[in-house]
């Protein structure tokens, strides 16, 4: 990637304005942006379109307009991946959230076809047996025990995504172990990003990123080797993620960069949201009841997905309020104009879900899945969880499906109820995952029949 440099030599569009005060003071920036990212980002966001944070080797500025985001978003030329991608490469290597150019180009043209349409109840086979599987296991444990919702969640997308994505069987992971491994270079990640100690120094922290690399690294190679003496034939067949890259050839780190990208990416988002979900019934009795009468009548739980305006509305409400990726960034290869802005060549722009959906939404932190239903679906390009453009999430309807399928199967199964009453909190790490894991009571539903019969519950809109 070559970047020009020309700071000093900036196009006629005017300069954004800049943080103020103490606050443009690198180190207290840098600590905002480590401790409290989310919080000093939705203040600063609501105050400005397009502002200077600061500037650290080269500027770099918060973007929150909606037609800017996508003018950005959508030019995949001018604007490359950016420093928070970079970092992310330590853990992710070059795959398809990392890479730029003809190498993305030609990454993306193969692996999509893992995510056409025509492989989705395949897809959702999977899904729901992994789920029902779940189901059964906690139904035989003491339904009086709390649960972890983000454990529960996080161990259940590990293993579709295993099986979904690389047709591999959860027995070649230690489900617990991984998750801590995913967590911990996750949250080196993010470290990093902000951390002004030079990364070389061999501290605690990141001999724990090693160890956890390690294991992850181990998982990949075990992912691979079981898979590749495959025939074609078994490869067409199975048409995943991993017949797809071993059928376009990608040999060694390539390989090893793809099946890692497609492996955290393909379950910890998912996850995350799935988990925000439950938490967010468990404290919202009356929008669960409404969910539940919704998909209740349908013995067989499956797709359409339109057929559940309801349990629709409540996953999109959940990534309004809960992003999966709620910071990235891309950096100007060139300097170039947005919207009446002249932004220098070598700047690094962020872009943020987490702000987007606060700053334009009215009445943002509350909780209301009505804002989805019917004709009150929001307008004006702000609600973008899976971003936007040409570099739009790939695996879109894949997660839908899953986010869909997973509430709907465990809400028919179960009451669920919060075990600790605290507040929902974040951990902003690369991805956002609930704080505590949030504790949870899952109480087997009664019959259906006794249900049915008592008063409907309270509309949500
Ligand atoms: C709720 C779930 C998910 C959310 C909110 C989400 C969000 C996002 C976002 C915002 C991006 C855009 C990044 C950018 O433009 O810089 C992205 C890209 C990506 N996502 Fe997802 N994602 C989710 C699930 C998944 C799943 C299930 C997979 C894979 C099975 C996946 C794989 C990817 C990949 C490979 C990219 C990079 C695409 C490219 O640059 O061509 N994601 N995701």
């Amino acid at each position: 990637m070559v970047i020009e440099p020309s700071a000093n030599s900036l196009s006629p569009g005017k300069r954004p304005p800049a943080l103020t005060r103490t606050r443009l003071c690198p180190p207290l920036l840098l600590w905002q942006m480590m401790y409290r990212p989310l919080e000093f980002l939705v203040d600063v966001g609501r105050q400005h379109d397009v502002v200077r944070l600061g500037w650290m080797g080269a500027p770099f500025y918060l973007v929150t307009q909606p037609e800017l985001v996508k003018q950005m978003l959508g030019d995949t030329r001018r604007f490359l991946k950016g420093t928070i991608f970079k970092k992310l490469q330590m853990v992710l290597g070059k795959g398809l959230v990392t890479l730029d150019g003809q190498a993305w180009i030609d990454a993306r043209r193969r692996i999509q076809q893992a995510f056409r349409p025509g492989l989705m109840p395949r897809q959702q086979a999977i899904v729901i047996r992994h789920t029902r599987e779940l189901i059964e296991r906690l139904q035989k444990s003491s339904s009086l025990e709390a649960v972890d919702l983000d454990t529960m969640t996080t161990e259940l997308m590990l293993r579709i995504a295993l099986e979904l994505l690389f047709g591999a069987s959860p027995d070649l992971i230690d489900l617990e172990e991984t998750r801590h491994a995913v967590d911990e270079c996750n949250d080196y990640a993010r470290y990093r990003i902000w951390s002004m100690t030079p990364e070389r120094w061999n501290t605690p922290r990141k001999r724990r990123f090693v160890a956890a690399l390690d294991v992850l690294e181990a998982i990949v190679a075990r992912v691979i080797a079981q898979r590749r003496s495959e025939s074609k034939a078994e490869r067409a067949e199975r048409c995943d993620v991993l017949s797809l890259l071993f059928e376009a050839g990608f040999e060694g780190v390539e390989l090893r960069d793809h099946v890692m990208t497609m492996f955290v990416a393909g379950h910890e988002t998912t996850a995350g949201s799935v988990a925000f979900l439950l938490g967010l019934l468990a404290r919202h009795p009356q929008v669960q009841q409404r969910l539940y009468e919704e998909i209740e009548p349908s013995p067989e739980w499956t797709v359409p997905l339109q057929a559940v305006p309801v349990t629709e509305a409540v996953w999109k409400e959940t990534l309004r309020l809960y992003p999966s990726v709620p910071i990235l960034d891309r950096l100007a290869a060139r300097e170039v104009q947005l919207g009446e802005y002249a932004i220098p060549a070598g700047a690094n722009l962020i872009w943020s879900p987490y702000v987007m959906h606060r700053k334009y939404c009215p009445d943002a932190e509350r909780f209301d899945p009505g804002r989805f239903l019917g004709e009150s679906t929001p307008t004006g390009g702000w609600f973008i969880p899976f971003g936007e453009g040409p570099r739009m999430c790939i695996g879109k309807s894949l997660a839908d499906m899953e986010g869909l399928t997973i509430s709907a199967l465990l809400t028919r199964a179960f009451e669920i109820t919060p075990a600790d009453g605290a507040d929902m909190t974040v951990r902003p790490m690369i991805t956002l995952r609930p704080s505590n894991g949030f504790a949870a009571r899952l109480q087997p539903r009664q019959t259906p029949a006794s249900i049915r019969a008592r008063p409907s519950a309270t509309s949500i809109k």
